[in-house]
């Protein structure tokens, strides 16, 4: 199935010179850049991205992190393109993912782990919403 993935270049990663780098490798498994923009989250946008976490004991750290430094948003879009990004990304904590995922190669810990992917249809149509309008999101 064709979908939408919001991928969300983190702190640590912008702070390394690594969006380039990390959107390319999306793109060079076949899935096409439909949006792009670099912003710096207000602490408002970064409660509603993490909303999910809510409570959990991480959830002001990880607040903090990604409205602590500019990042790079991309709506990313292609065949299983969720799923496709999640084994790319590797898991949350890059000190269990494999050196040839984006997270074991380039991540330092759980909340400094380079990249956030969308994890479901669901969550990537709320992700890409509070991002992107639709007319920032390219038909080509
Ligand atoms: S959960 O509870 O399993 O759904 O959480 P998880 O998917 O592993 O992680 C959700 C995001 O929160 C970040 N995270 C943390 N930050 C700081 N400290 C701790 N302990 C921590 N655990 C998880 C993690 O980087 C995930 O961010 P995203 O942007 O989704 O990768």
């Amino acid at each position: 199935m064709r979908e939408r993935s919001l991928i969300i270049v983190k702190p640590d990663a912008m702070a390394k010179g690594l969006a380039g780098t990390i959107i390319g490798r999306l793109q060079g498994l076949g899935l096409k850049l439909v949006a792009l923009k670099m912003l710096r989250l207000d602490k408002a946008k970064a409660r509603q991205h993490y909303a999910v976490h809510e409570g959990k004991p991480f959830f002001d750290s990880v607040v903090d992190y990604i409205s602590s430094a500019p990042v790079v948003a991309a709506v990313l879009e292609g065949e299983e393109a969720i799923d496709v990004i999640r084994k790319a990304m590797g898991p949350t904590d890059p000190t269990r993912a494999e050196k040839s995922t984006i997270r074991g190669e380039f991540g330092l810990d759980i909340e400094k782990n380079a990249i956030h992917g969308s994890d479901s249809p669901e969550t990537a149509a709320r992700e890409i919403a509070l991002f992107f309008t639709e007319d920032e999101i390219l038909d080509y």
